[in-house]
């Protein structure tokens, strides 16, 4: 059963009335650029083949029903009292599509609301850094755009997504999760400039390269809403005012230098994992345009040893899984999602995922670990209506055409001055929303290399030529994660 089928059944046993249609919406895994979202950075996340449903029937009075199969909480609410639902909160699982529901009619007041039985069903792991929440969010928002006739771009619908996460459920994230769910591409990764909101499909052919990501699921829990996160969102903001910009995006790897004179030890950390995290992410698009998926392994596991060093986000569970992954062969690995738990993700050879998988499990119950959930993930595609009426696959809910090499929305890096790595990129001929037609592509089984593209920005504390500090830069080939250094800072 799929959890289209699932929600169907559910909505079966909810009301007699039948469905008008069911739409799904996908997790994300992210394969680099970790809280640079809310940085108004660069993310490359794909959406995986694990889909959340909703399967909706009309109603004939103003009251909207949210069930699932994943939990016996069930909210009835009225379109005259959702403001009042939202505002006072508890809803529990049921603040995800309520929140959509309240945001999407504040933000498209053309649409006409109706009361609606939403049935929804679940394929995506809960808490594993998967955007279980995202998949909830673009389900019932592509459901809510077709039946309120509210005629919104899947980017649109992205952001209410977020909305209903910021301002419903209360989770201070930003936008990567909700636009990875919605404009997935089978096969690729969605290269997305938060500022702007441009994105470009980036060809991955993980399998065309014999490879696979696989998922390491820690089972440590984490929350979004609470604690760490937000303290990382605040000494991002702290970092960026006394820069006075507007984002630690418009820095660049030669403000480091400076940002070590002027901010507190912890602050400058925080702010060197965002400069560097966000030179890996257009590092890592120009290795895949230029030599495909075995030339990003050492830029994966050198923003794992950022997230662990600089942005501490990571937990001994997700290091043990990296390091272990990169023993068994992985050609890179790092913790995925916002941290303090969940999940790390690993590339390497198919035929190395049984062994990496054994020696995963071995090292967990050495280490006294509990046993974590380890499963491979493919690039998959977005939201899309699966059942009734017109398919809402790419393009069609908003006639944007998110197809490998063309550009979907917006502009370009750029705005309010540019970011000066992009601009690196761009005075080089190639803008890294611009994709390399595969034919051009240097296909090269060699080792990769972890200073990236030839082509790529090079100025930085590091040295000349070095987007990422020396010591944070794994050797190549090493196949190890590198120890922990002291904190010493660039000098
Ligand atoms: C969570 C948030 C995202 C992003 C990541 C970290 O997944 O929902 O917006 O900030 O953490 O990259």
């Amino acid at each position: 059963m799929t959890a289209v089928d699932d929600a169907r059944a559910l909505l079966a046993s909810l009301t007699d009335a039948p469905p008008a249609g069911v739409w799904s919406a996908p997790g994300r895994a992210n394969l680099i650029g970790e809280h640079t979202d809310y940085n108004e950075g660069f993310v490359l996340p794909f959406a995986i083949a694990q889909r959340t449903a909703a399967a909706v029937a009309l109603r004939d009075d103003d009251l909207i029903r949210v069930r699932s199969t994943f939990s016996s909480t069930g909210v009835d609410v009225s379109l005259a009292d959702l403001d009042a639902r939202i505002a006072a909160g508890g809803l529990d699982w049921a603040g995800y599509p309520l929140g959509v529901a309240w945001a999407l009619r504040a933000e498209a007041p053309d649409a006409t609301p109706r009361g609606l039985d939403i049935a929804v069903a679940s394929e995506v792991p809960v808490g594993a850094g998967l955007s279980s929440s995202a998949a909830i969010e673009g389900a019932v928002a592509s459901a809510l755009n077709d039946l309120w006739d509210a005629g919104r771009d899947k980017v649109a619908l992205a952001r209410v997504g977020r909305i209903a996460e910021n301002d419903a459920v209360g989770a201070p994230t930003g936008i990567m999760d909700q636009m990875a769910s919605m404009l997935g591409v089978a096969d690729a990764a969605t290269f997305l400039d938060c500022r702007t909101l441009a994105t470009r499909p980036v060809a991955l052919g993980f399998a065309e390269a014999g490879l696979q990501i696989l998922v390491i699921d820690t089972l440590v829990e984490h929350a979004h809403s609470s604690g760490g996160y937000r303290e990382r969102r605040a000494s991002c903001e702290k970092g960026a005012a006394a820069f006075d910009v507007a984002a630690l995006r418009d820095l660049g790897v030669d403000d480091l230098p400076r940002a070590a004179e002027i901010l507190d030890d912890v602050t400058f950390r925080r702010v060197r994992h965002i400069v560097t995290e966000n030179q890996r992410v257009l590092d890592t698009v120009a290795a895949l345009d230029a030599d495909g998926p075995r030339a990003i392994g050492d830029l994966l596991t050198a923003s794992h040893v950022s997230m662990r060093d600089d942005f501490e986000i990571s937990v001994p569970e997700l290091d043990l899984a990296v390091e272990t992954a990169l023993s068994s062969g992985a050609l890179g690995a790092r913790m995925t999602g916002g941290g303090f738990g969940g999940a790390a993700i690993a590339l390497l050879d198919s035929e190395l995922v049984p062994a990496a998988t054994e020696a995963v499990l071995a090292a967990f119950a050495a280490a006294g670990f509990r046993r974590p959930n380890i499963f491979t993930v493919t690039p998959s595609e977005g939201a899309r209506r699966d059942v009734g009426g017109r398919p809402t696959g790419p393009g069609s809910v908003s006639g944007a055409s998110p197809r490998l090499g063309r550009r979907v929305v917006g502009g370009g890096p750029g705005r309010r001055g540019g970011f000066r790595l992009g601009l690196h990129l761009l005075r080089r001929g190639g803008s890294p929303f611009r994709r390399v037609p595969p034919s051009t592509r240097r296909r090269s089984a060699a080792a990769p290399s972890a200073r990236g593209p030839a082509d790529a920005p090079r100025a930085g504390p590091g040295g000349p030529r070095s987007s990422v500090r020396p010591e944070l830069r794994p050797a190549p080939r090493r196949r190890a994660v590198p120890a922990r250094r002291p904190r010493a800072r660039p000098g």
